[in-house]
């Protein structure tokens, strides 16, 4: 198959190169030239484990190339996926799909031959509709179909996401574009993933419903993970009791800082708007959003308390600021009110990360940042763990404690035990872990 893939951004990218790497025929286009530039000479935009490798093998194998040139592609296509950026517009919380709108009529000046045109951004319900419209409208003689196939991907895991799904969604009634999609995808259901076909709306709303379900479940754990700490029970235990249960089941039940990132706070605020349109609220997901937002900005008061209270003149060390591991993504992430918080306290902060602070000194730009986690504790008195990177779970904590000015840690990721911190000698706060 000839697929044409719009937008090199996250998904757009890690997609195109999955494709490729099926063996279909696959072009990469972006209106940014110095993207397309960088791709060109091997150099990944984002941070993706695995993903350089696998661009670099088929465009050697002539299976993939970048350009900023849209119509070339998409004339020759047999899939088109619009995979362009749907960020919160400003002041609504609307997604702001004004770049699906304009690669709809970009694509359809340029359509040649049945094409179908996919739908990959995540895009608020009816949008289908109005891609379609807008083909039609700007180029009255195409023949296309448009159908929604909606992406699960994880950072840090997005390659292996795609290539192992639980399931791949496919929205349209058209028996052509059913094909060719089911064609686009045959390496995959050979790995016996299922292919769910359905209709367009239901495809749109089986994405937003998704994100939904999963910040619910993170969030409901986090109000379980406070009234732990009341009570004296522990969260972990408690998500491991219920986890087993198959009907709830144990994945995403990790307590935490509250959850960040490019997708659950974008994708649930937007479906909180659209239910607002259609007079059906979803008040579930209404309290989900204003429960996470309540509790990224708490955690400074966390660190504060495991403190005594205070934070003027303290010196803080961060570690981690990524939204979360394997990631330079810092958008949403946590670190960035608990940093703000205590900055606005009068504390002082160094903080580290494995690969995110380059992206981090633009959110974060008026704090130190260290060489390396010994290096961020150096007088500290207080560290925080805020991003559970595998190398924070195997720290030398004797040489830690022996660079800190005093040894109170807060770890907000439930990465070590209690016991054994206590043994060390360190004043131990958790999340949900009641005494
Ligand atoms: C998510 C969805 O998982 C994915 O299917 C969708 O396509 C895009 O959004 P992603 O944002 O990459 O993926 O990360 P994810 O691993 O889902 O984590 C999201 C946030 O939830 C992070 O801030 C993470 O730390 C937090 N989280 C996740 C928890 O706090 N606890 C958990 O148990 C799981």
């Amino acid at each position: 198959m000839r697929i044409a893939m719009i937008g090199t951004g996250y998904v757009g990218l890690v997609s195109g190169a999955c494709f490729a790497d099926f063996g279909h025929r696959v072009t990469c286009v972006d209106t940014d030239a110095g993207k397309i530039a960088s791709l060109k000479r091997g150099v990944m935009p984002i941070f993706e484990p695995g993903l350089e490798q696998l661009v670099e093998t088929s465009v050697k194998a002539g299976r993939l190339d970048f350009t900023t040139d849209i119509s070339g592609p998409v004339a020759e296509a047999d899939a088109v996926f619009i995979a362009v950026g749907t960020p919160s517009r400003r002041g609504d919380g609307h997604a702001d799909l004004s770049y699906v709108h304009a690669a709809a009529r970009d694509i359809a000046a340029a359509l040649q031959g049945f094409t179908v045109v996919v739908t990959k951004s995540t895009v608020p319900v009816g949008t289908g509709d109005e891609v379609e419209r807008i083909i039609r409208e700007t180029n009255p003689q195409a023949d296309v179909a448009v159908a929604s196939n909606p992406e699960f991907l994880r950072e840090g895991a997005a390659i292996r996401d795609f290539k192992h799904p639980d399931r791949i969604v496919v929205g349209t009634d058209d028996e052509r574009a059913r094909k060719a999609l089911g064609e686009v995808y045959r390496p995959l259901y050979l790995n016996q993933a299922p292919i769910l076909y359905t209709g367009r709306r239901t495809a749109e709303l089986i994405k937003y419903a998704a994100n939904a379900f999963l910040a619910t479940k993170i969030t409901f754990i986090n109000e379980i993970a406070d009234l732990a700490e009341k009570v004296g029970a522990d969260v972990q235990e408690v998500a491991r009791g219920i986890g087993l249960d198959n009907r709830i089941g144990s994945k995403f039940l990790n307590a935490g800082p509250g959850f960040g990132g490019s997708c659950f706070p974008k994708d649930t605020r937007a479906l909180v708007k659209t239910a607002l349109d259609y007079e059906a609220p979803l008040r579930i997901v209404e309290a989900v959003l204003a429960v996470n937002d309540n509790r990224k900005r708490a955690m400074a008061r966390k660190v504060a308390n495991a403190l005594g209270g205070q934070l003027r003149g303290k010196q803080i060390a961060v570690l981690g600021l990524t939204f979360k591991p394997e990631t330079d993504d810092m958008r949403e992430a946590p670190s960035i009110p608990l940093v703000t918080g205590l900055l606005d306290h009068g504390a002082r902060v160094r903080a580290y990360d494995p690969v995110g602070m380059e992206q981090a000194k633009h959110e974060l730009p008026d704090i130190a940042y260290a060489a390396d986690p010994y290096d961020c504790a150096k007088d500290a008195d207080a560290l925080v763990i805020v991003t559970e990177w595998v190398q924070f779970r195997a720290l030398d904590l004797e040489r830690l404690k022996r660079e800190m000015k005093q040894p109170v840690i807060v770890d907000l990721r439930n990465i070590y035990r209690r016991e054994d911190m206590q043994a060390l000698g360190f004043v131990y706060e958790s999340v949900g872990r009641g005494a």
